[in-house]
């Protein structure tokens, strides 16, 4: 979890006017285009379904977050991790681990080796396997005798069994590069289509998710030595629908079961307590629990490597890379309102598919241009960025996702969370929430997000989805979007005058950029990035002079100087493969 800064600056902006929120944005006659433009919601309709979408249904009833959850959990706890070698016959490996039980599914993947993910249909096979398993014999180290569901499994004559064995194929666990996504973006259709083929290149695969819950269930049973109810489980990205390959992984040590006590017997003469060692406040407890869990990854966890205990954080955390599971991850406790958090924003990402599509170009397009950064400092969050977004699709007319208030008068007496006296209550049906009426394009939306936020008060304003409306600023942080349920807190306090400037810059350039193309004054080829991928160009960043609204050049000359900054090896290729879009069907 990024850590957070507080830094306090005035601030003021001026307004800079961009004309044009037509529907019709493209200049006629480009051949790229297709004739017919779809509606984003049409062109989302024509994706192939995702296992995800079929999984994430019961009948016709959509899954909660919390159902999703707890199946994922129990999943993750009769799965196993196995490193083997790359050549190994797949058929003779799962026959070779069928003897402990079925297997309901399983799948390779690399990291500093390859590794498989196998699912087992019962608990129970587990400790079969671990019965028949050795630990290692070490000649110079000494093996910390901790028995995990992270095994090896070796040949027993390498030179024969590996020989003519082609190598197992591998599910991708991270994203292509830059260059290559934008050659991808320039062969769809439409706008639209481009912010889907970026979301289906980014987005978490079945796979990925399903290790990041291993990896938490992993973790789990190293703190289950100490506290054998406890759960862990993701948070954050992993699971809020806005996850892209490679992110981090956010746990959540869940204590919460051991805390809950059992309704008091109302018959006999006495009560029964724990005796309990007492400390000062939940932020003590929370630090020793996670110096102690930190101690015994460290020493124990198969793996686990770079623990680092942050215990003075705002939210103390331990930070460790699970080398098996190619995962940086974050483990928190008592953080029960990021985890409200993640499923607000499950419920917002599952609402449209315009959401997830606008907001994986919006995160992607920051982080290329360094507004975003994993490095903790002034610059915008993921999170807050993601607010942004939101906020943004709350002001549509008609709107496309509902305020944060208006899901409250949507909850049951279930959805009712109050957590540290903070009331973070909201509908958790998805079935409950009305769908839109909003037909707009992302074409329309993508160019309005940049012309909203380029124009936006930051200097009096605050960003507030609860209201889905701009508020007057409480205190002069440069950026002000209100924490959804710690209503006193602003996310994005860390944010300075001169970050805050260059998102604006760029967004400023961004519509520009967009609405060239729409009213018809670029005169690019069709060779040239265009849409989406123009704006992920590394030299639209230079072209933002700070505070200035500068003097354009012929739209020509600035795109040539863009493709200057980027080497497309494959320029026909795109030209010629007539326009398709090409999805990429590995994930789902
Ligand atoms: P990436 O990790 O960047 O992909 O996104 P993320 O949403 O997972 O963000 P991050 O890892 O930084 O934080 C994990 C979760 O913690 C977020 O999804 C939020 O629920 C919560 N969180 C992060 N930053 C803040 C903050 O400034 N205030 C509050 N209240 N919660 C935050
Ligand atoms: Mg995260």
């Amino acid at each position: 979890m990024a850590s957070r800064m507080e830094l306090l600056l005035p601030w003021c902006r001026l307004r800079f006017p961009v004309s044009g929120t037509s529907q019709t944005r493209r200049a006629p006659g480009r051949p790229r285009l297709s004739q017919v433009r779809l509606s984003s919601t049409k062109a989302a309709a024509q994706r192939v379904p995702g296992r995800e979408e079929a999984d994430s249904k019961v009948g016709t009833r959509k899954k909660t977050f919390t159902e999703v959850q707890a199946e994922r959990l129990e999943q993750a706890q009769r799965t196993v991790l196995i490193n083997c070698p790359a050549k190994i016959s797949e058929k003779k490996f799962l026959t070779y681990l069928s003897h402990h039980g079925k297997i309901n599914s399983h799948y390779f993947y690399e990291s500093y080796g390859t590794y498989a993910v196998v699912e087992f249909s019962e608990k129970d096979s587990i400790a079969s396997l671990q019965d028949v398993t050795r630990t290692p014999g070490i000649e110079e180290e000494c093996a910390v005798p901790f028995k995990s569901r992270l095994f090896t499994l070796t040949l027993k004559n390498p030179s024969t069994q590996a020989a003519n064995q082609a190598p197992v194929h591998c599910h991708k666990q991270s994203t292509i590069v830059v260059n290559d996504l934008v050659q991808k973006l320039c062969s769809a259709d439409s706008v639209s289509n481009q912010l889907y083929t970026l979301m289906d290149e980014y987005q978490l695969t079945e796979e990925n998710t399903k290790l990041r819950f291993l990896a938490c269930s992993l973790i789990q049973d190293i703190a289950c030595a100490y506290f054998p109810e406890c759960t862990v489980k993701p948070f954050g990205s992993s699971v809020n629908t806005f996850g892209k390959l490679g992110c981090d992984l956010d746990m959540f040590l869940d204590l919460d079961k051991i805390g809950r006590s059992p309704t008091r017997a109302k018959t006999g003469p006495f009560y029964m307590e724990y005796q309990m060692k007492r400390v000062p406040s939940e932020r003590i407890a929370s630090q020793r629990i996670l110096s102690m869990i930190g101690d015994c990854i460290d020493n124990f966890g198969p793996g686990c490597v770079g623990v680092q205990k942050i215990l003075n954080a705002r939210c103390p955390l331990v930070r460790f890379s699970h080398q098996p599971a190619g995962f940086q991850c974050d483990l928190t406790t008592n953080n029960r309102v990021a985890m409200r958090s993640s499923e607000l924003l499950y419920i917002y990402g599952s609402l449209d598919s315009r959401v997830r599509a606008l907001v994986f170009s919006v995160r992607c397009w920051a982080r290329v241009h360094g507004i975003t950064s994993t490095i903790p400092g002034p610059w915008i969050t993921n999170f807050s960025l993601t607010m942004m977004a939101l906020f943004f699709l709350q002001k549509r007319t008609p709107p496309i996702i509902p305020t944060l208030d208006q899901l409250k008068d949507l909850a049951d007496a279930e959805d009712k969370h109050i957590i540290e006296g903070h009331d973070c209550t909201f509908a958790s049906n998805l079935n409950k929430i009305k769908p839109t009426e909003n037909t707009e394009t992302l074409d329309v939306l993508l160019s309005d997000f940049f012309e909203y936020f380029g124009n936006f008060a930051f200097n009096k304003n605050s960003i507030n989805i609860r209201k889905g409306k701009e508020q007057n600023k409480p205190e002069p942080s440069p950026l002000y979007i209100q924490n959804p349920f710690e209503r006193a807190l602003n996310i994005s306090k860390n944010v300075n005058e001169s970050q805050l400037d260059r998102f604006v810059a760029l967004a400023r350039e961004c519509a520009w950029i967009l609405q060239q193309e729409d009213t018809g004054h670029s005169s690019l080829s069709n060779s040239q990035p265009w849409g989406l991928a123009a704006l992920l160009l590394p030299s639209v960043a230079s072209h933002c002079i700070k505070g200035k609204k500068r003097k354009r050049g012929p739209a020509s000359e600035r795109i040539k100087s863009l493709l200057d900054s980027l080497k497309i090896n494959n320029a026909n290729s795109l030209v010629n493969n007539g326009g398709k879009r090409t999805f990429s069907n590995q994930t789902q």
